[in-house]
């Protein structure tokens, strides 16, 4: 990138997290700090296409920092898949001067940053979603703050299910990655977690799980499912007949989308969109921002989008310790 950028564009794309509008609000505010104008456009990169837009002032992201969702609406844009739809989306950038975009999502978000960068539209990108499964950054905007409103549910349902003594099947989101099931189950103390990444043995890790909890006392039972592992309601009708109790069903879906976000979201997006309009302020474009250990790095889009992010199967390991009857003998083998 060899020219001054003067004015940005900011869009967030995908499914929401929370913490997208801190994300927003940090972008607009270092452009504005960096002398840069700010464009808001709005439903991702369809509005890109019908040039679906709004300026962006410091006053304009007040007191949204706090704000679950985004303010500038999303959509995942069908159109912006065709090369026309794109070719649209960077006549719009010229009409309106934009000379670069930052934009917020996922993995999906970050596939159509590449396709524009390559149009020659430079575009940052700053990860946003509740199932942080990117391979360039270890933490996505959103996910703590998911973990934590499926927490609360869960935590919530042990009381009925306590009282009862019943059996609860949870579905948690995370599309194709178990990362969200993962840590809630260990953040719950949950008696068996299935997750895409692991192949599912369901004598070992539902049937035998629930038998040696009611083995060890207990007469309730919490199994959290990632929603890539299968579907609770199958899960649930399996163990009726293998076990022969009936579990009930909770499905939290988009609920673990909503809500304020917590400081960790707050505080990563703030950083993470600072760094973003840094990047093109110093002429750097077209690469995704992420954290490494804590620390911000810049990758640039094409590799960052072969990374792969693989569940940390210590983790894994961790849960099965924690359960009743829990063995490490899977380790050892
Ligand atoms: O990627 C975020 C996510 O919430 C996934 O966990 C889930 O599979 C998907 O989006 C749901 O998408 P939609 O909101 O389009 O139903």
């Amino acid at each position: 990138m060899d020219k001054k950028i003067k004015r940005i564009a900011v869009l967030t794309s995908g499914g929401d997290a929370p913490g997208m509008n801190a994300a927003v609000r940090a972008v607009v505010r270092t452009a504005h700090a960096y002398g840069m104008e700010c464009v808001g456009i709005r439903r991702g990169w369809q509005g890109l296409i019908t040039s679906d837009f709004t300026m962006m002032t410091r006053e304009s992201v007040a007191h949204i920092l706090s704000r679950g969702g985004t303010i500038l609406y999303t959509a995942r844009s069908m159109d912006f898949m065709t090369p026309e739809g794109r070719q649209k989306a960077v006549s719009t950038c010229k009409m309106l001067g934009i000379d670069g975009v930052v934009a917020i999502g996922g993995d999906g978000t970050f596939r159509g940053a590449l396709e524009l960068s390559r149009l020659g539209i430079p575009v940052v990108g700053v990860p946003a979603t509740i199932d942080n499964d990117l391979g360039c950054t270890n933490y996505t905007i959103g996910f703590d703050t998911a973990c934590n409103t499926a927490i609360d549910c869960i935590d919530r349902l042990r009381d009925t299910m306590q009282s009862h003594e019943r059996c609860s099947v949870v579905e948690v989101m995370g599309r194709n990655a178990g990362f969200l099931a993962l840590y809630v189950g260990i953040s719950v103390g949950a008696t068996a977690v299935l997750v895409p990444e692991h192949d599912l043995d369901f004598e070992h890790d539902v049937v035998e799980r629930i038998r040696e909890s009611r083995l060890a006392g207990n007469t309730h039972f919490m199994i959290v499912v990632a929603e890539g592992a299968g579907s609770a309601v199958e899960i649930s009708k399996k163990i009726k007949e293998e076990v022969g109790i009936d579990p009930r069903v909770t499905v939290l879906g988009h609920i673990q989308r909503g809500g304020a976000p917590n400081a960790r979201d707050r505080e990563t997006a703030t950083r993470m969109g600072y760094y973003a309009v840094k990047a093109f302020a110093e002429n750097r474009g077209n690469c995704i921002i992420g954290t490494q250990e804590g620390g911000i790095v810049e990758i640039p889009i094409e590799e960052a989008l072969k990374m792969e992010r693989h569940l940390q199967m210590d983790r894994y390991r961790i849960m099965e310790a924690m359960q009743v009857g829990g063995t490490l003998k899977r380790i050892e083998d």
